[in-house]
């Protein structure tokens, strides 16, 4: 008998179908060694300083193409400026590392590979860049937010500023209405069933090569941890 499609499911919009394909690696980069220990306070700001000019390489990879994405029909309507977080982190390591910032930035292995693929997707593939577009400007809207509380509290850093700028998005009024959107946008993503697989396997994907970060980093302060 041949196959109905009326009695199919209809898809998920994508929103939900990107949430729940990165659920579980998302629960892992959440409870990653290194996040946990870093908010924990065992680890020291040197942790910060280091895990904070990782991000510095992962965002000039997102934000150095994305001029030239702008006019891209599926990864354009993502570019936005006040998402942009170069600026904001070269603030930041200015005041974590002070003004030889740049000459200490020295990316792990893992960071470099990170890097690499936004890149290349950057270059290649638009639906791959909102992949990882997706994976780290809504995290940092979300859970950036308890990162920066912690980061605050622990090193007596400024509220909002130099040092956590990195997470204040001063340009998004209401980040609530601005992830609503944005997961509008997801949903009006033009890309057929099989892009849309793809666009998700690159997602999961994504916080595997943040996780690789992770773990790089958790193994340079592992003498730190306490017993
Ligand atoms: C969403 C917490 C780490 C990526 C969220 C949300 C929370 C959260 C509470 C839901 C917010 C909402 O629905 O509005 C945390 C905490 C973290 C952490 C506490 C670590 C301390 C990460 C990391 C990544 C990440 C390391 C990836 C690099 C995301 C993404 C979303 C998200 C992409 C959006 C999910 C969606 O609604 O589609 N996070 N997170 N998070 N987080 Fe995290």
């Amino acid at each position: 008998m041949p196959e109905t499609t009326e009695t199919a499911e209809p898809a998920a919009p994508f929103s939900t179908r990107i949430r729940e394909a990165t659920a579980r690696e998302h629960e892992e980069a959440e409870n990653s060694t290194f996040i946990t220990d870093m908010l924990a306070g065992v680890l020291g700001i040197d942790s910060y300083r280091r895990y904070t000019a990782q991000l510095w390489f992962i965002y000039r990879a997102l934000e150095e193409h994305s001029a030239g994405l702008a006019d891209d029909p599926v990864a354009g309507p993502f570019i936005t400026p006040e998402l942009a977080r170069t600026a904001e982190l070269e603030r930041d390591l200015a005041h974590l590392a002070g003004p030889g910032w740049r000459e200490q930035l020295d990316p792990l292995p893992a960071t470099t590979a990170y890097a690499a693929r936004i890149e290349e997707c950057a270059r290649t593939w638009p639906g791959g860049y909102i992949a990882h577009h997706y994976t780290r400007y809504l995290g940092d809207l979300s859970g950036g937010q308890v990162i920066r509380g912690h980061a605050e509290k622990l090193w007596d850093l400024p509220h909002r500023g130099d040092g956590v700028r990195f997470y204040v998005f001063d340009g998004i009024g209401n980040p609530a209405a601005f992830k609503r959107e944005y997961r509008a946008l997801l949903d009006r993503i033009g890309a057929d069933e099989l892009e849309q697989r793809r666009i998700l396997d690159e997602g999961k994907r994504a916080f595997v090569l943040n996780r690789a970060v992770f773990t790089e980093l958790a193994g340079e302060f592992a003498a730190r941890r306490p017993g």
